[in-house]
């Protein structure tokens, strides 16, 4: 853009930002592109880097030694869990983020704790550029707990997860097998809207799984349905394709259990490319089958 707004009279900026909501703009990027991944430690958002390193020393402060992060930002694990290196794509700070929201997810007794754990967890830079919260939506008691991958536009500005037309669609997929929101619970790997629908970042969802596997953890459902190759990725821990995953079913542990998943193809993939509806349907019925009482 030639004029960076940097020049403009208050009233000029007023009556520029009027007119990019009336042509229908809902996002602001830079100009050009940033590779977060390069970003060093200090070039992370100052408030976000700030609020975390607060947030951790003092969720941390009650820890017996040794759990905690040390001063260096290097983050011990727990004595009684095994260590499970951070990526090597997720810096420092983001592990140390990733350590404080597992701290903080253990300590969730309900899902009501989880959910105002999550609104005040500060860790996630995600969160500042959300609308809302998108926790969850159907019944935590259902059988079945269906994991996606993140909210867009429409379920940031409702706070409610698939309520667009992927939404809309994989209501139409649960009706074909005789579900509905009742008989099943909906969460996303993520629960803030990336800006713009943005590919999230791999320290956004080291960030996010501790909250994701507290969340499984407390439903504790009979089976968990994983929505596209992004929720599959992430809960089996594995960079195999959802076109080889699909149909089969696998295995989540959280806490001391394993429960049986099903990854299956995303809505809106199917919104895209409607012919793989027939695979998509061919799963609908395993989840079927594994529901259908034995006998
Ligand atoms: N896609 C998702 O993965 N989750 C939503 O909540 C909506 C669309």
């Amino acid at each position: 853009m030639e004029n960076s707004g940097q020049n403009l009279t208050p009233q000029e900026a007023a009556a520029l930002l009027a007119f990019y909501v009336e042509a229908g703009v809902e996002e602001f990027f830079g100009d050009e592109p940033v590779n977060r991944y390069a970003l060093q430690d200090s070039a992370a958002p100052e408030p976000a880097r700030a609020a975390q390193a607060r947030q951790t020393r003092d969720l941390t402060r009650d820890l017996p030694r040794g759990t905690r992060p040390d001063p260096r930002g290097e983050v011990a694990p727990p004595q009684d869990a095994p260590r499970t290196a951070a990526p090597s794509a997720i810096p420092l700070e983001d592990a140390q983020a990733a350590e404080s929201a597992r701290i903080v997810a253990a300590r969730c007794a309900t899902l009501e704790e989880l959910r105002e754990a999550l609104a005040n967890f500060e860790g996630c830079p995600l969160r500042y550029t959300a609308k809302n919260l998108v926790f969850a939506d159907g019944n935590p008691k259902a059988r079945v707990m269906m994991v996606g991958e993140a909210p867009g536009r429409d379920e940031d500005l409702q706070g409610l997860p698939f309520v667009g037309r992927a939404g809309q669609l994989l209501d139409k997929m649960l009706v074909s097998i005789g579900l509905d929101r009742t008989a099943v619970y909906i969460v996303n790997t993520l629960p803030w809207r990336p800006p713009g629908n943005r590919t999230p970042t791999p320290a956004e969802h080291a960030v996010c799984m501790p909250f994701v596997e507290r969340h499984i953890e407390l439903v504790a459902p009979e089976v968990l349905v994983l929505l596209g190759g992004v929720s599959a990725k992430q809960l089996l821990n594995t960079d195999t394709g959802i076109m080889r995953l699909r149909g089969k079913w696998a295995t989540v542990r959280v806490g001391q259990r394993d429960i049986p998943a099903l990854p299956t193809l995303h809505p809106a993939y199917l919104l895209r490319q409607p012919a793989q509806k027939r695979l998509a349907w061919r799963d609908l019925l395993a989840l079927k089958a594994r529901l259908a009482p034995a006998g």
